[in-house]
């Protein structure tokens, strides 16, 4: 039907709740590098990143302010797609998870969920880290904090909608574990899931609440808003139109090819995204990617532990490409890198200015020198060029292996 090959890559949505940082730039930048690859070699490319805007983080943060929540993110939301235009990011489409179609499909998919037997009415105890948005068993909380920030922990209870999750323990255990499949990257993290979530048994996942209302309201239970993770997760499929009339790309880019993210959410896509898409007889994306996370004096860098480096300061100081070539050639396939300032400026003189400067500048003073400014035809090999021959003939599957596989440094290199 389609002459062209589709591509369909997704970001995170990010939460507005704060300014973005160049954690948020690493992932957005690596899909855009893999965007701008697959749309060169003729894919139709979709490549979606957006903002995830409702919780009670949000709704407490913007009373705090004397605004409404859609004021809040407003001003967060327009700094995000602000980065993201000065850093060059070709994104196709960026979904607000306030978005009137948004809203709309979700609630049908959370009707649906609930018709099909797979919601259900029950009461919520558990362990909640407001900041992170987070539920916690008692197992995993450590000494009263979040596993995840480190910050206290609260005991929440509540009538809720759950959602069956413990039902697709065994199918979520052969997906991850398919070797022929390599539905997790890196393979490293399968182990962690399968250990640390689906051997313990899943319990079934809290996917409402009434203790706060920014959020989507449950059609048939207007009390209760839609809790976060059901709303978010939905974006990668509510942006191609997915039961909304606002956009009709759903059978041309779905399933996904690669959902990208960091570590900390993986255990969300990889078994929670595709539980619901089970429940909602869907296909499944073809890869979930966690990468590392990029460190700031030896923790992650995050906006609950403030330990941010401004985007925009740094492609003033630096240049917008060398900032994009820095944080993807720093950051290695599944781990995590410190940010200083030191190494990105030793990356930039060693590897721009000396490495890749020299390489032009004396290329380009011996075409001068020897063909007076201008190269001349190719002419018949010599014996002396088969090593750069040879070189350069495996250099291409190499380098397209991986990019194909977000080895983005890997490539560079
Ligand atoms: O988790 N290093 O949003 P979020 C590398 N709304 N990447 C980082 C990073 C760091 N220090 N900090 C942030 C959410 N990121 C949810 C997601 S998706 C359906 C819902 C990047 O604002 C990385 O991609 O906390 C990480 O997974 C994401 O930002 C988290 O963004
Ligand atoms: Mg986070």
């Amino acid at each position: 039907m389609h002459s062209k090959k589709n591509y369909y890559l997704t970001t995170p949505i990010y939460y507005p709740s704060g300014d973005p940082h160049i954690g948020h730039c690493y992932t957005t930048l690596a899909c855009d590098v893999v965007a701008r690859y697959k749309r060169m070699q003729g894919f139709d490319v979709m490549f979606l990143t957006g903002t995830d805007e409702h919780g009670q983080k949000i709704e407490k943060k913007a009373l705090e302010k004397g605004v409404t929540p859609k004021e809040y993110v407003d001003v967060y939301v327009s700094n995000f797609k602000r980065l993201w235009a000065r850093l060059g990011i070709t994104y196709d489409r960026f979904i607000r998870t306030t978005d009137d179609y948004h809203v709309e499909s979700v609630q049908k998919i959370f009707k649906q969920l609930y018709d099909k037997g797979y919601i259900y009415k029950g009461e919520y105890k558990g362990q909640y880290c407001t900041p992170c948005e987070s539920f916690w068993t008692e197992s995993q909380v450590v000494d009263g904090k979040c596993p995840d920030c480190g910050r206290e922990v609260v005991e929440a209870r509540e009538e809720a909608y759950f959602f069956r999750l413990s039902d697709f323990s065994e199918r979520l255990e052969k997906l991850l574990t398919d070797p022929e499949k390599g539905f997790l990257e890196p393979q490293s993290r399968v182990n962690e899931m399968v250990n640390n979530f689906i051997k313990p048994g899943l319990e079934d996942l809290c996917v409402s609440r009434t203790s706060f209302s920014w959020g989507i309201p449950v059609t048939f239970d207007e009390k209760h808003v839609v809790y976060v993770w059901i709303d978010a997760l939905s974006n990668y499929i509510t942006a191609l139109g997915y039961m909304n009339k606002s956009f009709s790309d759903y059978d041309k880019y779905w399933p996904a090819d690669i959902h990208v993210m960091a570590k900390e959410i993986i255990r969300f896509h990889s078994m929670i995204w595709p539980a619901m898409l089970m429940a909602l007889d869907l296909p499944l994306p073809k890869k979930i990617y966690g990468h590392g996370w990029i460190t700031f004096s030896g923790t992650k860098m995050g906006k609950s532990t403030g330990n941010v480096v401004d985007p925009f300061i740094l492609a003033d100081r630096y240049g917008v490409d060398a900032l994009r070539y820095h944080l993807l050639r720093e950051m290695l396939f599944g781990m995590d890198c410190p940010f200083t300032n030191e190494m990105m400026l030793n990356r930039i003189n060693s590897d721009l200015a000396n490495d890749l400067g020299n390489l032009v500048s004396r290329t380009v003073a011996m075409v001068t020198k020897y063909f007076g400014g201008t190269l001349p035809e190719a002419r018949e090999s010599k014996p002396e060029d088969d090593e750069l021959i040879r070189m350069t003939a495996v250099l291409k599957p190499f380098v397209e292996e991986n990019y194909e596989s977000f080895h983005i440094s890997a490539a560079i290199t």
